[in-house]
């Protein structure tokens, strides 16, 4: 497609990004790494609702029977042709590996049929640039990712270019909060029911500890917090006592989001930054977004996240990724894999 741009004609990099890395089938169209065409996201949430979690082998199934159709939806949303499209972008890691498999495979066989380039995605490198859809940020930042398979606190100098400076030693922050949800039988996921429940509880009637970790380090841990709800909960109905639910969403999630604010804000000011970026799905978190605007605001820094629907999985922000991707002329062979473990800033072809 054309446009003109201060009196010049020039070529938009039209790309078709597809994201199938667990219980999302994701397919969208995105100009210049920002003008979002369109962004279909099809969830399987009501499908693993009632196994309270997901299913790795229903979700590999779910996004064989949906891909081709939200492919088709993406493009006629975008009111687009595969003649119009630029090139082909895909999450090949990390995530589940059967999931992966079916938007790896779509992408190849659309790259090879259309003679298209491909490009692959790290998984947590698309949510980092759901920040950079609109108004992107000025670089460096220090973005915290934290989500129902990642918590990670990265470093970024330039695009591209990753330190990650701590990550979870065990469960990450969104799975936390649905095992949490879980146990006091608020239903999966459980993340948006806790934000919700909390709202007017007292984050700090229940001193729950919060885990900091050795020599200043930038590591994350939330399974002892997660025991100690459980063990909260069974004291609780041993001695027959009456559980203030409310209160006890509040004080988990203050918890939870006191290291993570605690945690961006020391590793901003260690690296010297002015902004830091959330993304992930727990990105969407009321209390999380509050707190760290708010302590970040003393420290000169300011914070930004990506609206709701561009915080948990979305193909919108693999194809922004893409962008920054086919800039740098970084594509992928038509021998890609799906990579379960795939590490960041580690491409594997
Ligand atoms: O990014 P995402 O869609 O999938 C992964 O890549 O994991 O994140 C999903 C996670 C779930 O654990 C969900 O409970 C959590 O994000 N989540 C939230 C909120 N909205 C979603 N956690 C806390 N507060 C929220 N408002
Ligand atoms: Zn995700």
């Amino acid at each position: 497609m054309m446009t003109e741009r201060c009196g010049q004609v020039s070529a938009e990099v039209i790309i078709l990004g597809i994201e199938t890395s667990c219980d999302e089938t994701s397919a969208a169209v995105v100009a210049d790494g920002s003008r979002i065409m369109s962004n279909i996201i099809s969830s399987q949430v009501p499908v693993h609702q009632r196994f309270g979690g997901v299913v790795p082998e229903i979700a590999s199934r779910k996004h064989v029977e949906l891909i081709n159709s939200v492919i088709s939806q993406s493009l006629n949303e975008a009111g687009v042709n595969f003649k119009d499209i630029t090139a082909i972008a895909v999450t090949y890691g990390p995530g589940l590996v059967g999931a992966l498999l079916v938007g790896v495979s779509a992408a190849k066989a659309l790259a090879y049929t259309l003679n298209l380039p491909l490009i692959g995605l790290n998984h947590v490198e698309s949510h980092i640039y759901a920040n950079f859809l609109s108004n992107p940020p000025e670089l460096p930042v220090v973005c915290l990712v934290v989500s129902g398979g990642h918590t990670d606190l990265i470093f970024i100098e330039a695009h591209g270019s990753y330190e990650l400076i701590g990550r979870t030693r065990d469960d990450a922050a969104g799975e936390a909060f649905d095992k949490v949800a879980r146990v006091m039988g608020l239903g999966y996921p459980g993340g948006p029911l806790i934000d919700k429940l909390a709202v007017g509880g007292n984050p700090t009637a229940i001193d729950f500890p919060r885990a900091y970790m050795e020599n200043d380090s930038f590591d994350f841990s939330f399974s002892g917090l997660k025991s100690s709800v459980l063990n909260y909960l069974n004291k609780a109905k041993m001695k027959d006592e009456e559980i203030n639910m409310v209160d006890l969403a509040a004080s988990f999630q203050g918890a939870v989001v006191d290291v993570l604010v605690d945690k961006s804000l020391a590793a901003a000011v260690k690296y010297g930054v002015k902004n830091i970026l959330l993304a992930g799905g727990v990105a969407s978190n009321t209390r999380l977004r509050q707190q760290l605007t708010q302590q970040a605001t003393s420290f000169g820094i300011s914070v930004r996240y990506p609206e709701p629907v561009f915080c948990t999985d979305n193909a919108a922000m693999v194809a922004c990724a893409a962008y920054y991707k086919y800039l740098r002329h970084e594509f992928a062979p038509l021998t890609l894999n799906a990579v379960p473990g795939l590490k960041l800033g580690e491409d594997v072809y």
